[in-house]
């Protein structure tokens, strides 16, 4: 159960025969539909930045542990020695994830994904120091990193971001620092995302943290994204300046659906308060009127049964991501973005947001376009009922980002825009809406190149796939004469039912 022993020389060969091996071991990569044409074929998965596909290893290994599950918190029986000890093997293991000092750090799990942990990071930051009454975030926050402040934290200011020939870039650092000399001693702390869930650009989190802590003041890091595509070091540097106080992640992101959401914290933050939430497992002494919380950790954050398959799940996800190597998952996914990117900028009616410039301003895991004059509804409805390809659209969770981009991009083309119903075109609302693809270690140039001719078609053909729609009261495109039963596919119902007969 310990994690692999690679050494730094062997590491990277064997991390990246890894990948290659483990790469199509995904479930769900073989996902067939039916398309509007009549064909079947194989589903192109561009939608990972929303949640990831399962790995099959860490979905195999979890199905292993079944035969000993048993609830945790108990060392007496024999499978509930096995549950505490592989849910604690997990906690350590996700701190070595994140580099993150045993003595100094805790793990922990809380609800599904970053949100529940950041309104409670928010709370308790904000009794921690409740002098300090203002938060800061950047503009390019999903919303998860953004309202959980405004409701908890304090007063959120929007940090605004660097701007490359009007595209958007990374957090302005220099501004940033305006912002902490002028309000000093009244910012608690920063929560900034590591990487967009919108553009895929990568901030320089320890570089921030160092400027941050020159004020007494705390960094908070949204991983959500970054922790799948992006090696973190929250500390072990000679400049603790450069650590990260907070750091927190989506198991589902990260090739483990109906896993936890990931807290890494400072022990000293969340020792100075009381836990937010009470409940079973956290207490060491429970009197009618009195009970004492325990001083260990991870046990004092999370109170009642945790969701202990799904840590496994993800427990083992990260050890095999981190047994491939973090470096090796960004050089892969650099390049796809890289390859993405020159291929799309070919099109002159493709508009990719934020700062194109991959030298001046790291992107991984996500693109977010739209090709002009057409409505990134029906883009997303085009690509999938025509090329199986599974996109998102619309504003992603990060609505001032989105808005904000469009906006300042392209007022004029959005003036012109042409659209099937007018009422709900861009022309009547121009911040509606992008296009977004996001990979995972599973996609290769073979989806890129099927995307980039399936684009290519559909701006080639594009009179033709916009007669083949109309929009519903909902405002969402609806194919004239082709119907998507999803009962065809997968009924719950059905397929128990089945389960049922074989037994
Ligand atoms: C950057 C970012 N932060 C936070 C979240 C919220 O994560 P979750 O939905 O897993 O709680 C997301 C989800 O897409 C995200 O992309």
């Amino acid at each position: 159960m310990k994690p692999a022993l690679l050494t730094p020389e062997t590491m990277s060969i064997k991390g990246i025969d890894l990948l290659k091996k483990i790469q199509d071991d995904f479930i769900g990569l073989d996902t067939k539909y039916k398309l509007a044409d009549g064909t079947i074929s194989p589903r192109i998965y561009l939608d990972s930045t929303a949640s990831t596909l399962m790995m099959g290893a860490a979905h195999r290994a979890s199905k292993k542990f079944l035969n000993h599950y048993s609830n945790t918190h108990s060392l007496l029986h024999f499978s509930a020695r096995i549950s505490t000890k592989t849910y604690a093997w997990i906690h350590n293991r996700i701190l070595d994830f994140v580099h993150a000092d045993k003595d100094e750090y805790t793990s922990f799990f809380m609800g599904s994904g970053v949100t529940a942990g950041m309104n409670r990071i928010a709370k308790t930051l904000n009794r921690l120091r409740p002098e300090r009454d203002i938060v800061l975030v950047s503009m390019m926050e999903h919303h998860s990193n953004d309202l959980p402040h405004r409701k908890h934290g304090g007063k959120v200011i929007h940090i605004p971001l660097e701007k490359n020939h009007q595209m958007a870039g990374k957090i302005n650092t220099e501004i940033l620092e305006q912002y902490l000399e002028k309000f000093s001693d009244r910012i608690n702390y920063v929560s900034i995302t590591g990487l967009s869930n919108v553009t895929g650009i990568i901030n320089s989190i320890n570089k921030i943290a160092q400027i941050v802590h020159k004020y007494n003041v705390y960094l908070v890091v949204d991983a959500a994204q970054m922790a799948a595509h992006v090696p973190i070091q929250m500390s072990g540097f000679s400049n603790k300046d450069k650590e990260i106080d907070v750091l927190l992640f989506s198991g589902h992101k990260t090739y483990a659906p109906g896993s936890p959401g990931v807290v890494i914290a400072r022990k000293s933050f969340l020792n100075a308060i009381e836990p937010e939430e009470v409940g079973g497992g956290m207490v060491d002494k429970v009197y009618p009127d009195n009970y004492f919380v325990t001083k260990k950790f991870p046990d004092r954050e999370e109170a009642g049964t945790p969701n202990i398959l799904g840590a496994i799940t993800l427990g083992s996800a990260i050890h095999i991501l981190d047994t491939i190597g973090m470096n090796n998952i960004l050089e892969e996914d650099k390049n796809l973005i890289q390859y993405t990117m020159n291929k799309l900028t070919e099109f002159k009616e493709v508009h990719i947001y934020g700062d194109t410039d991959i030298q001046n301003c790291p992107r991984a895991g996500t693109i977010s376009f739209n090709i002009l004059g057409m409505d990134h509804g029906l883009v997303a409805a085009i690509l999938n009922y025509y090329f199986n390809i599974a996109v998102r659209n619309e504003c992603f969770c990060a609505h001032p980002y989105v808005q904000e981009m469009l906006s300042a991009t392209h007022k004029e083309q959005l003036e012109n825009c042409e659209s099937i119903n007018s009422n709900l075109s861009w022309k009547m609302e121009p911040w509606m809406g992008m296009v977004r693809i996001s990979y995972g270690i599973y996609n290769n140039i073979r989806d890129v190149d099927i995307l980039v001719s399936s684009i290519n078609k559909l701006i080639t053909n594009k009179n033709y796939y916009k007669s083949q729609y109309k929009i519903d009261e909902n405002g969402d495109y609806k194919h004239i004469n082709f119907q998507f039963s999803s009962d065809d596919f997968f009924s719950l119902t059905e397929t128990i039912d089945q389960e049922i007969k074989i037994l």
